[in-house]
């Protein structure tokens, strides 16, 4: 399924980068869209966590439909939920405002199936895995997915240390995929850590604490897409 609604025109290869919503100040939420509008971000990472799948709890569905009110742009809705294909969520975080879903692997029995439920409403499907779980775990996916996302941190707080695991299944990913689908990253992307994981495939980076931590978004963001852009240079050496 090519990209489709207002995530259509960012299916180009040009790196994208995606603030985190988890570390922003909830309780300037309209002021920091503005912020990060004005800093030329082009589509917002929605970290929904239920403290099951996750040891955390952020937010949930009022949430989405409020980021869907204040803003026009698209919103990769990452949802770090037990069971997302149960209590109709898929359908009510679509109907929330949801341009993309992310379930994980590690959520549900079948992937397979609830990718294409996600698909069924419209919207596009994202497959999120962990750290320790291996691509072959989900080779039988990739076919009905618009986006990978290999997680380099374990979910469920922003500000941590990056897990260069995640690089070699994004080259592995890389081999795998049919080239619209979109590489993710989310994790510990930080002026240190993006040049390799554009090197290693990646096109879409979450970043959290590198945007928010930082004075002036629109610089961070910058120099970020900027490191990202650097040709597909060797990856820097093993740390
Ligand atoms: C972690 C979330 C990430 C995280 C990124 O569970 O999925 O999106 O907030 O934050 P940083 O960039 O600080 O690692
Ligand atoms: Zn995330």
């Amino acid at each position: 399924m090519p990209l489709s609604h207002s995530l259509a025109k960012l299916g180009g290869d040009a790196p994208l980068i995606l603030p985190s919503i988890l570390m922003c100040d909830f309780g300037r939420i309209e002021a920091e869209i503005r912020r990060l509008e004005d800093a030329g971000v082009e589509a917002l990472h929605l970290d929904v966590m239920d403290g099951h799948f996750v040891p955390n709890l952020s937010y949930g569905l009022p949430l989405v439909e409020t980021f869907r009110r204040l803003t026009r742009l698209p919103l990769d809705v990452h949802l770090m939920i037990a069971n997302p294909d149960q209590h109709d969520y898929l359908r009510r975080y679509r109907d929330a405002g949801a341009d993309l879903l992310t379930i994980h692997a590690e959520a549900v029995a079948e992937p397979r199936a609830v990718l294409e439920q996600i698909r069924s409403l419209g919207v596009l499907a994202g497959l999120a895995i962990n750290p320790p779980t291996p691509v072959s775990a989900i080779t039988n996916c990739l076919t009905v997915c618009d986006l990978v996302l290999a997680m380099s941190v374990m979910p469920g707080f922003g500000g941590q240390s990056f897990d260069r695991v995640a690089l070699d299944k994004l080259a592995e990913l890389r081999r795998l995929v049919r080239p619209e689908v979109r590489l993710e990253i989310d994790g510990g992307i930080n002026a240190a850590t993006i040049a390799d994981s554009a090197a290693a495939g990646a096109q879409w980076f979450v970043v959290g604490s590198a945007i928010f931590r930082s004075e002036d978004y629109r610089a961070s963001v910058r120099q970020l897409t900027e490191l990202a852009t650097q040709p597909r240079s060797a990856m820097s050496p093993r740390c």
